[in-house]
């Protein structure tokens, strides 16, 4: 059991050959700039202190649990016993204020023709979905899309139960963040998409066997099996003296002076033209929980972040700003990048950018390996590419 999370560019097969060409660099603490889900991170553990930074909620969650918590999760059975009654007050309220699209919902994963399942899906959609007095965010916005109906009241069910119990002083604010991380694993093992939430599948005949068997699995079983399956990396000691901080890169290395403990920068940015908010949406619902307003087809929130390294006309100028923010800090950088990125496509090369800056440059290695397409929106759902692994020193 790694008890990891793998998400959209994770680059899990790719970290110890990371760790092996950061081992030769500056000593000082690794700083993670753009950590995702943290695999290159994980590799140094009990090896160097490590500095998680992501500029999205769900991965600064995943970064402070799984990286900077000494102490762990909550056992399952435990959270069980406490979270339930709790969890089933809400899922009642809400069960009663929507009868009608309930009944249909729970029938729902055993329709067995098209037809069958068409006609309980029209009637759950067509029906106004109420949520008085109950935590009902992902009732209200994601019901018979990413989830069904009822797995969207275990959602908001599980999160009421979460805030209940850290307002009582029942879960430590760190045993808080760990059922929110597990519900977090939950809902993406169990979301009705191709395994990502940039869009969720939109039943038809051919998809229906899918669709009813992500619909008809209960979100509070995997969230407790998340729970236990999640654990926090390296030793209690290591993890006490790491960091973890939500940040937009260029700001955060802009407050990285010199004088700080920095040894080196691994930076993984986004490589393609898909902004990779479009993965992180529902997730970052799941943080914040603040019932906003959607829009389009991937019922996006309206404050996605979109960054310059995902902009053709901006990611030249996004990458020299970073390799001169790392340089300033005095720090070494290594960096991941894909051979077919999103610079190459302008005409640029990540070593050359390096050499602009840093006196030593080179590319230590390529590696081939099977690239996420960032969700099939080009097609395929991953390409073989060589992954190019790249040292600056000062
Ligand atoms: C290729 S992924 C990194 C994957 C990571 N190495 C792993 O193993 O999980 C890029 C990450 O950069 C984050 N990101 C994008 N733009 C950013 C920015 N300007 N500052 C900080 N993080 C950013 C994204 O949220 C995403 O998690």
């Amino acid at each position: 059991m790694t008890g990891r999370i793998s998400y959209m560019g994770t680059k899990h097969d790719l970290a110890d050959r990371v760790a092996q060409v950061i081992a030769d660099c500056r000593p000082g603490r690794l700083l993670d700039a753009f950590a995702g889900m943290g695999a290159v991170a994980e590799a140094h553990a009990g090896k160097r202190q490590v500095w998680t930074n992501d500029v999205q909620h769900f991965a600064y969650l995943a970064g402070r649990c799984r990286f900077t918590d000494p102490i762990g999760p909550m056992p399952a059975s435990k959270m069980r016993k406490l979270a339930t009654p709790v969890y089933r007050q809400n899922m009642a309220c809400l069960r009663e204020q929507n009868r009608i699209a309930w009944k249909a919902a729970v029938k729902l994963p055993a329709a067995v023709t098209f037809d069958e399942f068409d006609h309980l899906y029209q009637k759950i959609s067509a029906q106004e979905i109420n949520r008085k007095d109950a935590y009902g965010c992902f009732t209200g916005i994601y019901a018979n899309t990413y989830f069904s109906l009822t797995q969207c009241a275990e959602i908001d069910s599980i999160r009421c139960a979460l805030d209940a119990l850290r307002g009582r002083g029942e879960v430590t604010p760190a045993q808080f963040d760990w059922g929110l991380l597990a519900l977090g694993h939950a809902a993406l093992r169990l979301a009705n998409t191709t395994g990502h939430f940039a869009q969720y599948l939109r039943p038809s005949a051919k998809n229906l066997k899918r669709v009813t068997h992500q619909f008809g699995r209960s979100i509070f079983d995997q969230w407790l099996a998340s729970l236990g399956s999640l654990l926090p990396s390296g030793t209690p000691d290591w993890r006490r003296d790491n960091l973890a901080s939500r940040s937009d890169c260029d700001s955060l290395l802009r407050t990285i002076r010199q004088s700080g403990d920095v040894g080196v920068v691994y930076c993984d940015p986004p490589y393609t033209d898909d902004q990779y908010s479009r993965f992180y949406h529902i997730w970052e619902t799941l943080v914040l929980y603040d019932y906003p307003v959607v829009t389009g087809v991937g019922l996006y929130r309206p404050d996605r972040f979109t960054t310059d390294f995902s902009l053709r006309s901006k990611v030249a100028d996004a990458f020299k700003a970073l390799v001169e923010e790392v340089a300033s800090t005095g720090a070494d950088l290594v960096l991941s990048y894909p051979s077919n990125g999103l610079l190459h496509d302008v005409g640029l090369s990540p070593l050359e950018v390096l050499k602009g800056t840093y006196s030593k440059a080179e590319l230590v290695t390529e590696i081939q390996h099977s690239h996420s397409t960032m969700g099939a929106s080009k097609g395929q759902a991953t390409a073989a590419v060589a992954e190019c692994i790249y040292l600056a020193r000062a």
